[in-house]
């Protein structure tokens, strides 16, 4: 009958946040009949309709082969309904429909890892953002909320039959099958679907909330991962705790199950009562995964578990809403994690990103505001903007509220909207209600693109004891937003005594009462000037502490100020920020390196005894992506390379003996917390790498002792990461050990391959043999990833033969998954910043892609790179 393609883009198909229209038709209830075979799955559903508005009754539906569809238990023919490749509409369909379907779909030959597909011996499904139209006819929108039953019937070698909420029945269908039905009692948009068959082991536990509910935990994975799920167990039960210290929400169901899926798109996906995770994200043990991995581990099982509440409680009326649930969820999981480690390395650690990524994509072709107003394919707009920089909204208006009255504000907005599907003006709006403080002018946020540059400039006036703080904001022009308008920016500040190295207390009437220590300031005028007294002394000033809005700061401080904030600076992220701002100013704007290495010099020896963590991060220098990422034309990528290469052999030389001393002095082993050893092998790895630039032999005997006799995955890979990039003699052998000792690992196995793809000096050749990898799987998004993302560590390579590898990663996946195809190809996205000849190759190589992609998702993206 009618089996459609994937749709081809044909003449303008955005779709535009202003054309919002309720649906016609709310669904009551549905039930569904899920029959897994090999080679097909036959879904029957029940749909219990009721009309809420006049119009059409319209069921979406894509790569459907229907064979039946009764309304009202009368069966309809193709005359009674109008069916294309995206949906199924029934005009004048009665108030109350009561809507069976049965359809055949083919997860065994789904690639797209969207909808319900197999993925080695495990089917699992993908639904958000529009993946149940390709499992059943279904009004697939997250403003229709329903409440769902699912028979799920497989082969009995499928032990495992799951759905969201709780089993109310399980048993044969005959000697060969078997059955499960679930019933989820939570009314839910159908993007929060989810099933599984296949055959795990799982892990369990259990934890009462302070309701006094106990929850069964469940964590599935094959069973050599069992014991790799321990840490995202306790972190689920730490998530469930704090949710309810912090937000006063606890938990709502009797189960919570997570599945660990090696082929998935994404990071993991917070279906109600049952989340799907990329095993990258759920699986964490020393011996098979980085420190930096397990930081992630527990981000993410955080990240997902508070959906419940932002997100699957309250969710979105629609996909414009993204970052309402979103960027809450983000800003959620990050004030967890801040709790885990040291609030400033996480803050640092989060702002990093936020440069590293956000910003560059804010400034570029893909640009866009975290609320979008139009979009073709929203899969394309799972982006730092929407995640990251929403986010930093919310982190904006927390920090202008100060915690009790933004508790207010969210305590209002659960009270307000549990059980809803809203918007961002909702959110905003119970936020101002709940804490008494009008934020309506951070709308202003969501709805406009670009990050906006700050301009400050000090004057000291010795004869009053006054200083003068002015501010500027300025937004650059965007074709599509042409009014653009001055957003409220917190400046949290800090004034030093330049003698002393002490903090002025502050007395300004601009500043902005709210409980945090830091004093703030809110700017929310395109210019601005505040004065504070009773300042004895010109100080030095530190600006935007803790990242207090994500904003291009243009200071004009001195390089010999910075490096004071590199030293006296009591809040460890503008120290930090003060080490990069000076970096940058030297690799990008041609300043002395002196002063750096003098603070350096200055700050690194005691902060490696008190708080190595923090000692490592200081040790950061912006990548060459990041710093090619603040190159707006005639970008030479190995001219930055050139410049930052010098810059650590002289970091490298004048430290040369302190790394050494440093290396030998410290001991993982010693410390008592989690953190604090990472903190130390983080800082050991660098020194490494340091002492390993001067190609000193004892570098690499020391790395290679590192590397033989750990049983630490930060540790290993750390050594080996220092023999390889350095082509040192013991190299190879180690490389073969990894690989023999993880070849069945493969999140393990991914490090391997990352390792070579992003040697400095790899090849064209290098990634051709890494790509013809028996291990290498282009069905694997991570191991795509592990060689794709490696390769693009390294700018230089990027640029010239990595854009080979991208564009034809590009055209193949087009077909076979376009989500992730679309996002590989994002790498290429600043390519009009090159210089000449390489702007024009890249621009040619675009080009000539063109007609060969056919999907909304490539397409969508590939338009807006060329459209610059
Ligand atoms: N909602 C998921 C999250 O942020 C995101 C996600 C998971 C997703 N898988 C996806 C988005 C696939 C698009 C496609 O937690
Ligand atoms: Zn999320």
């Amino acid at each position: 009958m009618n089996i459609a393609a994937n749709p081809v883009v044909e003449a303008d198909q955005t779709i535009y946040l202003k054309d919002y229209q309720k649906p016609a038709f709310l669904v009551d209830s549905i039930n569904l009949d899920i029959q897994v075979y090999a080679d097909h799955t036959i879904v029957n559903a029940i749909l219990e309709m009721q009309r809420q508005t006049e119009g059409d009754l319209v069921l979406l539906g894509r790569d459907l082969e229907l064979k039946s569809i009764h309304l009202n238990s009368q069966q309809l023919t193709e005359n009674d309904y109008q069916l294309d490749a995206e949906q199924l509409v029934i005009q004048n369909a009665p108030d109350r429909a009561r809507i069976e379907t049965q359809v055949v779909i083919h997860p065994e030959s789904n690639t797209m890892l969207e909808g319900l597909y197999q993925a080695g011996d495990l089917f699992v499904t993908q639904n958000e953002p529009e993946g149940f139209r390709k499992i059943t006819f279904y009004p697939d929108r997250p403003d229709v909320l329903s409440v769902f039953t699912t028979r799920v019937e497989a082969d009995k070698k499928y032990p495992v039959l799951l759905a969201n909420g709780n089993l109310i029945e399980k048993g044969e269908v005959d000697a060969q099958r078997h059955y499960a039905i679930w019933q989820d009692p939570t009314k839910k948009p159908s993007y929060l679907f989810a099933c599984v068959v296949g055959d795990l082991a799982v892990l369990k536990d259990s934890y009462v909330t302070s309701e006094g509910r106990n929850v069964a935990l469940e964590i599935y994975a094959v069973e050599k991962d069992i014991p790799k799920c321990h840490i995202a167990m306790e972190t689920l039960k730490h998530s469930m705790r704090w949710d309810e210290e912090h937000y006063g929400l606890p938990y709502d169901l009797d189960n919570y199950m997570i599945v660990a899926v090696s082929q998935f798109n994404m990071g993991a996906m917070e279906n109600k009562g049952l989340n799907i995770f990329n095993t990258s994200c759920v699986l964490a043990d020393e011996e098979y995964t980085t420190d930096a991995a397990i930081m992630r581990v527990q981000s993410v099982i955080a990240h997902e578990y508070f959906h419940n509440w932002t997100g699957n409680r309250i969710t979105c009326r629609d996909w414009f809403q993204l970052c309402l649930k979103e960027g809450l969820t983000v800003f959620r999981d990050q004030s967890f994690s801040e709790d885990l480690q040291s609030a400033a390395v996480q803050r640092i650690d989060d702002v990093a990103v936020l440069k590293a990524h956000q910003f560059p994509e804010d400034s570029g072709p893909l640009s866009h505001p975290p609320r979008p107003d139009h979009f073709v394919e929203i899969n394309n707009f799972y982006t730092a903007t929407v995640y990251e920089k929403g986010a930093e909204i919310n982190r904006m208006m927390s920090t202008l509220l100060g915690k009790e009255k933004f508790r207010a504000g969210t305590d209002e907005y659960f009270r307000r909207h549990d059980g809803q599907a809203v918007t961002v003006e909702d959110w905003v709006a119970a936020l101002t209600a709940g804490s008494g403080v009008d934020l309506s002018a951070f709308l202003t946020w969501y709805n406009q693109p670009g990050t906006p540059k700050l301009q400050a400039h000090g004057e000291y006036e010795a004869s009053t004891q006054t200083y003068r703080l002015s501010f500027k904001q300025s937004l650059k022009a965007h074709p599509k937003y042409p009014d653009l308008k001055a957003v409220p920016i917190p400046v949290a500040l800090a004034l030093f005594n330049a003698e002393t190295g002490e903090q002025y207390t502050l007395q300004s009437e601009a500043l902005f009462e709210n409980g945090v220590k830091d004093g703030v300031y809110l700017f929310d005028q395109d210019e601005a000037t505040i004065e504070f007294s009773g300042i004895n002394a010109k100080p030095v000033v530190s600006l935007l502490r803790n990242f207090s809005a994500p904003v291009n700061l243009e200071f004009d401080a001195s390089d010999a100020e910075l490096a004071f904030l590199m030293q006296y600076e009591t809040n460890g992220f503008n120290q930090w920020q003060a080490t990069q701002t000076l970096l940058e100013r030297i690799l990008l704007n041609g300043h002395a390196v002196e002063s750096y290495l003098q603070a350096m010099k200055n700050t690194v020896p005691a902060l490696v005894n008190q708080d190595p963590l923090l000692a490592s991060r200081i040790f950061d220098v912006p990548t060459e992506g990041y710093l090619g990422s603040r190159i707006d034309q005639h970008y030479s990528p190995v001219d930055i390379q050139e410049k930052r290469e010098a810059l650590l052999n002289t970091l490298a030389r004048e430290l040369g003996a302190f790394c050494k001393e440093t290396y030998l002095s410290l001991d993982p082993d010693l410390q008592k917390e989690f953190s604090q050893a990472m903190g130390v092998r983080a800082l050991k790895n660098i020194m490494l790498s340091l002492m390993a630039r001067q190609g000193d032999t004892e570098a690499f005997d020391l790395a290679h002792q590192q590397y033989q006799n750990t049983g630490n995955m930060s540790e290993r890979l750390g050594a080996l990461r220092v023999l390889v990039w350095n082509d040192a003699p013991q190299a190879e052998s180690c490389l073969q050990d990894f690989y023999d000792r993880f070849k069945d690992e493969a999140l393990s196995l991914d490090q391997w391959f990352t390792v070579q793809a992003s040697h400095p000096n790899a090849t064209a050749e290098t990634i051709h043999t890494l790509t013809q990898h028996p291990d290498y799987d282009l069905g694997t998004p991570n191991r795509i990833r592990s060689v794709s993302g490696g390769l693009n560590m390294n700018p230089v390579n990027t640029w010239s033969f990595g854009v080979q590898h991208y564009i034809h990663l590009a055209k193949y996946l087009d077909e076979k998954n376009p989500i992730l195809g679309s996002r590989l190809l994002q790498v290429l996205s600043r390519w009009y910043t090159l210089d000449e000849p390489q702007r024009s190759q890249v621009q040619v190589a675009l080009e000539t892609l063109k007609p060969l992609v056919k999907s909304k998702n490539v397409v969508e993206t590939l338009n807006s790179m060329l459209n610059v």
